[in-house]
């Protein structure tokens, strides 16, 4: 018997000029909190598109940081509150994206922000999203990953009014970024598509689109690994990445993010580089506990084994692999953290601490 819920509030518009294109129903209020990192929502275009059409009172938060902490969200909520913003836009990449949903809830609970992680009482700021990377999918889902220097980690928070309302979706905004970081990024989205695929939460609803993504993610690998990114490769990207956000939604993801959290946090690794290094033992570890799910994944990507698998992520790391050197002690204490975490009571066979340990150990040591 199947049983499974399917949610999705978030309303999507993709394409070209997509932005330009809604006009004064951009605004979701009377003011706006622009919230963006320094760079990336001015270089991409994306800023400059909403102030050409933006109605309305706005005011901008520019100062979210690579990896936010809950300090930094609170910086723009209580800017949110003092300009008295009913409604946020959120410009760039995963960080800004999670940022202004923390900042959603701040500016409307007087509440700190690690007191967030038990919940809150009055609903968020409604959030207008606009990604400028194909990646964190963010846009899409109820979660935002914050960094505790309290728990010396990152880790998740999500609430169902953390759904954006709106996410505008126009791959023109990717164009801008380093090849790195369009790899990067590319990465995380896969891995979100296939820890979704691979989730002991994983519904039919859940497998459409987690398939449906990496076969897409799939298409535009050729032009990733050439490192010639046409629009319309940016757009299979930016709909992967998408999807994979939808996927996550519904299952959250499991054991690569939770041992590459620490990888972020302890030795400043991108994220998605940090779920890169350690998808393919993840792989291989699900391996026996869904093997038609594991080959369906290597056959959509178009890899004819696990190692051909293994060896892509190398040519797509190759400056970095086999140059973080993590000591055995720290290794291990990694794998101890993540072992109590929700994404690893997600994983298929839910792995020990041993395992994730020698996980870590073949890829990092
Ligand atoms: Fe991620």
């Amino acid at each position: 018997m199947r049983k499974f819920n399917f949610s999705m509030p978030t309303k999507i518009v993709f394409g070209q000029d997509v932005v330009k294109d809604a006009g004064e129903s951009l605004a979701l209020g009377k003011k706006a909190l622009i919230v963006t990192g320094k760079t990336s929502a001015r270089l991409s275009g994306a800023l400059d598109d909403v102030l050409s059409v933006l109605p309305g009172e706005y005011v901008i938060f520019d100062e979210v940081e690579n990896n936010p902490t809950g300090e930094n969200c609170a910086q723009g909520a209580r800017l949110a509150r003092e300009e008295g913003c009913d409604y946020i836009i959120a410009i760039g990449g995963g960080s800004p994206l999670d940022a202004a949903k923390v900042m959603a809830v701040l500016a409307v609970n007087d509440k700190q922000p690690l007191e967030l992680y038990g919940g809150w009482e009055h609903k968020a700021l409604p959030i207008a999203a606009i990604p400028t990377t194909a990646g964190t999918g963010s846009e899409v889902t109820p979660y935002a990953v914050l960094t505790l220097h309290e728990e010396e980690t990152k880790k998740g928070l999500g609430g169902p009014d953390l759904f954006p309302a709106v996410a505008y979706l126009d791959a023109k905004y990717t164009a801008s970024l380093p090849l790195q970081t369009t790899i990067d990024t590319a990465v995380d989205a896969l891995s979100h598509l296939v820890e979704g695929y691979l989730s002991n939460r994983a519904t039919p609803a859940s497998d459409w689109v987690a398939l449906q993504g990496i076969a897409l993610w799939g298409t535009a690998l050729p032009a990733l690994r050439q490192g010639e990114l046409s629009l319309e490769a940016r757009e299979d990207l930016l709909l992967a990445s998408m999807l994979g956000g939808i996927t996550i939604a519904q299952t959250g993801t499991t054991m690569v993010h939770a041992l590459g959290y620490p990888l972020t946090y302890f030795h400043d690794y991108p994220h998605g580089r940090a779920n890169g290094v350690l998808m393919a033992s993840y792989l291989e570890y699900t391996r026996d506990k869904a093997p038609e799910r594991v080959d369906m994944v290597l056959e959509l990507l178009d890899q004819p084994s696990l190692q051909a698998f293994r060896d892509l992520m190398d040519e797509l790391f190759a400056d970095y692999v086999g140059k973080l050197h993590v000591p055995e002690e720290a290794i291990k204490a990694y794998a101890a953290k993540a072992a109590k975490t929700k994404n690893i009571a997600y994983t298929l066979g839910t792995p020990s601490a041993e395992e994730l340990t020698k996980i870590l150990k073949d890829n990092i040591l």
